[in-house]
């Protein structure tokens, strides 16, 4: 299939940080956005992520200083924060094999066992922490000695933990973002603003992280910086 709606799409979206302030986002664009977002696809469907949907004047005006005063922020209808939440690993891995086990009629299948076995103890393994770094050492050790003869999954500690879901809700963003320009509408993905003050403005846990802020808007000429500048095809795509 060649879908030459999915290249305009693709070309529409551009990061625009000058919004037209007389054009409101509809509610349902945003929602329907982050319903697609909800979608996306992620790291074990374990959805380590939320999705902060600033909407009210007053906290839009507060975060324009959090977002270091952009333009694209200041000018911005909408904006959603993604956050990742792999503090919550224990409550989805649960969440996961419940929904497993509400599938099993009798004695669980290959399959079946497979799954409980991916979310009781897999999870557990891959996600949890101590303030010693057992942990951390016992994955590394498996790791040594599994992959010393054959291909072997390689997984440490808390970076690696920090990257998958960050992965995985960066995922959501750009579902997010495609979703906007597919509604007609256009946004700006942020990462500079101040973390420490969004997560407290947001009144997130310890464990939470900002991935980034996306501000929405209908978007202006004024808005687009320049031309789409990429490095060439052939600098960046190797085939092997
Ligand atoms: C993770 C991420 C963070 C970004 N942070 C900012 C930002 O803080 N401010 C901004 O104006 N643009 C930001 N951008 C937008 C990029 O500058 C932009 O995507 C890039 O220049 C390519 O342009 P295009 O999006 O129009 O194709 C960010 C983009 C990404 C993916």
């Amino acid at each position: 299939m060649h879908s030459t709606e999915f290249q305009s799409i693709i070309e529409f979206r551009r990061s625009n940080r000058k919004f037209d302030p007389e054009v409101p986002v509809p509610k349902e664009v945003i929602q329907r956005s982050l319903e697609r977002s909800i979608l996306s696809p992620n790291s074990s469907n374990m959805q380590l992520w939320e999705f902060y949907w600033i909407h009210s004047e007053e906290m839009k005006k507060a975060f324009v200083p959090l977002c270091l005063d952009q333009s694209a922020a200041k000018t911005a209808q909408e904006m959603v924060v993604f956050v990742t939440r792999q503090d919550l690993w224990s409550k989805r891995a649960k969440w996961n094999l419940d929904r497993i086990k509400e599938t099993i009629k009798g004695e669980p299948n290959k399959l079946e066992q497979k799954g409980l076995s991916y979310y009781g103890k897999l999870m557990p393994l891959l996600y949890k922490n101590d303030p010693f770094g057992l942990f951390t050492f016992v994955r590394r050790t498996i790791c040594f000695f599994g992959g010393l003869t054959k291909p072997f999954m390689r997984f440490g500690g808390k970076a690696d933990q920090r990257i998958m879901v960050h992965k995985s809700c960066a995922l959501a963003a750009q579902t997010f973002m495609l979703s906007i320009a597919a509604e007609g509408f256009h946004s700006c993905p942020m990462e500079g603003f101040d973390k420490k003050r969004v997560k407290k403005a947001l009144g997130l846990p310890r464990g939470a992280e900002i991935n980034m802020i996306i501000s929405v808007g209908k978007g202006t000429e004024p808005g687009i910086w320049g031309p789409r500048f990429r490095v060439p095809y052939e600098e960046v795509v190797f085939v092997k």
